[in-house]
């Protein structure tokens, strides 16, 4: 991937001015607007929101907040046995894996994860991206409520950890990999306009293929895979197993079971 569009970090008031500078350097980020942004990211009273400006539709800015919306409903309403990611990763009520969640995205499938129990270390390679995802984790994560609590075992460390595992705080028990896909007619109309956005900014992820081996390798026990229902395997590599939802399914590739020791 190469992220060819420049995105600054803006502040709404003096108040912001520092925390986005901050937030600029962070994540290798501009601090100046420019005349022909299509995208930019404002800092306002705290809360990082990712605005399209050349949008073809009128959208509201993108931002990642696991209190509201649809990533809200889903914690408070999560049953494990209804949840085929919890199925496909593993999580019974009993044995919470530990996770590396590879290709974190807005940390939607990471925080339906962190809610049920686990332990999820999370890595984003979009700078923009990841500077939204750290914005929505720390906002989160200073409530006291059970949405606070989840967001506590989420931990991003960085953007390209899974190929040289530094970073890692200890080798998960499951590596998760949700890579974008290249949209086609029909899937491309039912896309929701915060993911239109999301989609325009990231592109495809050409490169998933690779992402497999050192998965693999990092997982003590299976790596998981989301794929739309008509993608082809990831590297071409047929799963042990495979969990199906409506629009999705779950590649499952076991090492060893989870109650087999390393050796
Ligand atoms: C489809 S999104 C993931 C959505 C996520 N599962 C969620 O629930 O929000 C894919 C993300 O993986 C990231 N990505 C792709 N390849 C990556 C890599 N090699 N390392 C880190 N991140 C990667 C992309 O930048 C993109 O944000």
């Amino acid at each position: 991937m190469t992220v060819t569009t420049r995105v600054p970090v803006l502040a709404n008031s003096d108040a912001d001015i520092v925390t986005a500078k901050t937030i600029a350097e962070r994540w290798g980020l501009p601090s100046e607007a420019r005349d022909d942004d299509a995208f930019q990211l404002w800092l306002n009273d705290g809360v990082l929101a990712l605005h399209w400006l050349q949008s073809p539709q009128k959208m509201s800015p993108l931002v990642v907040d696991f209190h509201q919306g649809k990533a809200a409903y889903r914690a408070q309403n999560t049953q494990l046995k209804n949840e085929a990611i919890a199925k496909a990763v593993g999580v019974t009520g009993q044995f919470k894996p530990s996770v590396v969640d590879g290709t974190a995205g807005l940390g939607r499938d990471a925080f339906v994860l962190a809610g049920l129990g686990c332990n999820v270390q999370l890595i984003e390679r979009h700078p923009v991206v990841a500077a939204l995802l750290d914005n929505g984790l720390h906002r989160a994560q200073l409530e006291a409520d059970d949405i606070g609590e989840a967001c506590q075992r989420m931990h991003l460390i960085g953007t390209d950890n899974l190929y040289t595992g530094k970073g890692f705080t200890h080798e998960p028990d499951v590596v998760y990999l949700d890579p974008m896909y290249p949209k086609t007619g029909k899937q491309k109309a039912q896309v929701k306009k915060d993911m239109q956005m999301f989609q325009q900014l990231v592109g495809s992820d050409d490169d998933a293929d690779a992402l497999l081996e050192p998965a693999l390798a990092h997982a003590k026990f299976r790596v998981v895979v989301k794929r739309p229902n008509s993608a082809p395997f990831l590297a071409e590599r047929e799963p042990n197993s495979q969990i199906k939802s409506k629009k999705h399914r779950f590649d499952v590739y076991i090492k060893r079971g989870f109650n087999e020791s390393a050796n």
